[in-house]
């Protein structure tokens, strides 16, 4: 067998995948969730893992950095990669919701030309073209939850797993745009040459799904 290199989007989904495949039997004697390292082999030789920033992830693939990639829909459908990588399983893990979120108990006036802020432009405009609403979209990079609390924005558009995060700062869901998952991703040229491998870690990951997705 040759080694299979997978890219783990950083954070929840590569702690959870690393999860899974330390009690499928994998060793990875480098790895810890604190480690700062970001390439990590398993003992016997079958597993070679890189973490990336999420919205990376398919870049690597793309470009045969490495063979396959796990990372969440949400981005893939945000940064439009379906043309040169085959998305080959639905994980069933880091399942969260895309929502439009505002301050609890303060509804904006929805006559006036909306400030939505957001990591998802692009899955934000179409919700709000889609239902009409006039809307100025600011990029944000990340805890966007703050955006309605200093009035930088009417509401966000952004994933909920929990609730938590909404909940903390104040926040509610005034409506959800559309579910996510982590998905497998793979190169089409490893997809031939690495074909058993990839069968091989494909039916590692259904088991962990077949046994209730979570944790
Ligand atoms: C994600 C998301 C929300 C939070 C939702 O952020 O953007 O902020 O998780 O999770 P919850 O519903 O379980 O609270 P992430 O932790 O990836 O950080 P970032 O948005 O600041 O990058």
């Amino acid at each position: 067998m040759m080694t299979l290199h997978i890219a783990l989007a950083k954070g929840r989904i590569h702690k959870q995948v690393m999860a899974y495949l330390q009690e499928s039997g994998y060793d990875f004697p480098t790895y810890s969730e604190e480690s700062r390292k970001l390439i990590f082999a398993d003992r016997s030789g079958q597993l070679k893992v890189t973490l990336v920033k999420s919205p990376d992830v398919a870049v690597y693939v793309e470009r045969g950095a490495t063979d396959i990639g796990i990372v969440g829909k949400d981005v893939l459908v945000e940064e439009c990669f379906c043309a040169d990588v085959y998305e080959i399983a639905d994980l069933n893990i880091g399942r969260c919701r895309m929502a439009v979120a505002g301050v609890a108990g303060n509804e904006p006036e929805l006559t006036k030309r909306l400030t939505i802020g957001t990591k998802y432009p692009r899955i934000a405009r179409q919700y709000f073209e889609k239902n009409h609403y006039s809307v100025d979209i600011v990029k944000l990079n990340g805890s966007v939850e703050l955006a309605p609390l200093v009035g930088l924005a009417d509401l966000i558009v952004d994933l909920v797993e929990t609730g938590s995060t909404l909940k903390a700062n104040g926040l509610e869901v005034r409506d959800y745009i559309m579910d996510f998952s982590a998905r497998m991703i793979c190169n089409p040229v490893a997809f031939k040459l690495k074909k058993r491998e990839i069968e091989a870690i494909c039916s590692v990951m259904e088991k962990r799904k077949a046994a209730g997705g979570k944790r």
